[in-house]
């Protein structure tokens, strides 16, 4: 299949569209390319390489070697990532979600989880408060799904939870000028003052667990890299509060189904929400992209191209854990040996089964919410 023209990478924390080119991201938002020994260092700790550091999800990070250096000395660490609630939860909020469970075990961290329902109340998303903080709460049921510990993840909602971060947030407001804000977020005249506020309130996060706890601890923040303006923002400032910069380490998009582009929710029918029934995914993966032929007999004389092909991509991101089997998967699909259909029917069937046991999971979260929410 011909691949159409390049679109164009835009990358802000409100929008994220066309062809990534990750090598041009670090070098715009200036973060440090990732190297080998980063990953050594976090499987030592965990025992294992977690498929996402074996498979290259992570490109870019900031001090993250800093925060192993504070682990490795014997100091405490933290973790810290988050939800802007503006509806369900599909596979690609959860690809870092799944490997900051990884992170918590490993390094046994206590987790911060914000819930910004203030943030797509005042964001243009047309969602009335009510809904924002409902879908906090009912997004925090996907997060517990996840698997993380109860005694060590701390979710919270803005609105709901604020007493406990208020005074942290306003330390963060003084300290930002209005033409920093303009600079990293390129606020016009015309956005409402609660879009020129919120930074301060995702800045905050980073130090709640030192104000909490009354001491310096090194905080580490898992994240697509759509996120970075934020703590560009908040690494500017955090040493005059008397804190450490936090770490970040980015994770690369989930593509969508569709043709080049990330999973996004304002594409449904490119997207696999975790509410999905597992024969309304299998009917998406059924109708995906891929990187096949137009017919039978093409694909098998002249093969696949699995880098353009989002059912491989889900195979590479979250699905096939087996190393060997993704490089013969992947030989047999350039061969022709392999035909899309049968492909995508294999996939269709894991991920089936995937949303079978995480609904379970989902269902069961229920019953401990509380335990997971901040106190
Ligand atoms: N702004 C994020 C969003 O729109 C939500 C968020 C808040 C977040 N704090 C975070 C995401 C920390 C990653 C890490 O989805």
């Amino acid at each position: 299949m011909s691949k159409e023209k390049k679109e164009e990478m835009v990358v802000t924390p409100w929008d994220v569209s066309g062809d990534m080119d990750y090598d041009r991201l670090i070098e715009q938002f200036g973060v440090q390319r990732m190297t080998p020994d980063i990953p050594e260092r976090i499987a030592k700790q965990a025992g294992f390489k977690h498929l996402q550091l074996r498979r290259g999800i992570y490109l870019s990070h900031r001090d993250v070697d800093w925060w192993l250096d504070e682990y490795e000395k014997g100091k405490k660490v933290g973790l810290y990532t988050g939800r802007g609630p503006s509806g369900n939860v599909h596979l690609g909020h959860m690809l870092p979600w799944f490997f900051t469970k990884y992170l918590q075990d490993a390094f046994d961290a206590d987790l911060y989880f914000q819930m910004t329902d203030d943030e797509k109340f005042v964001f243009p998303y047309n969602l009335t408060l009510e809904q924002t903080v409902a879908n906090g709460y009912d997004n925090a049921l996907d997060v517990i799904a996840c698997g993380f510990d109860a005694e060590k993840t701390h979710i919270f909602s803005d609105t709901e939870d604020i007493s406990h971060l208020y005074k942290i947030a306003l330390n963060v407001a003084k300290r930002v000028t209005y033409s920093t804000a303009k600079a990293v977020f390129g606020f016009k005249d015309s956005d409402n003052i609660g879009m020129i506020w919120y930074p301060a309130m995702q800045a905050m996060t980073c130090f709640l667990q030192s104000e909490r706890e009354g001491a310096n601890i090194p905080c580490l923040i898992p994240a697509a890299i759509d996120q970075d303006p934020y703590w560009r923002m908040t690494r500017d400032i955090a040493e005059k509060l008397g804190y450490s910069k936090p770490a970040q380490i980015h994770a690369k998009f989930l593509p969508g189904l569709g043709q080049g582009g990330k999973m996004s929710a304002s594409q449904p029918e490119t997207a696999i929400f975790t509410k999905d029934p597992p024969e309304v995914a299998e009917n998406k993966i059924m109708g995906a992209f891929t990187g096949g032929q137009p017919t039978v007999r093409e694909q098998r004389e002249k093969g696949g191209d699995p880098t353009i092909c989002s059912i491989y991509a889900y195979y590479y991101f979250l699905f096939e854990e087996d190393d060997g089997r993704l490089v013969e998967l992947e030989n047999d699909c350039r061969s022709g040996a392999l035909i899309c259909g049968d492909c995508k029917a294999r996939l269709a069937k894991v991920i089936g089964r995937f949303l079978v046991d995480f609904q379970e999971k989902r269902e069961k979260a229920k019953d401990v919410l509380d335990d997971y929410f901040l106190k």
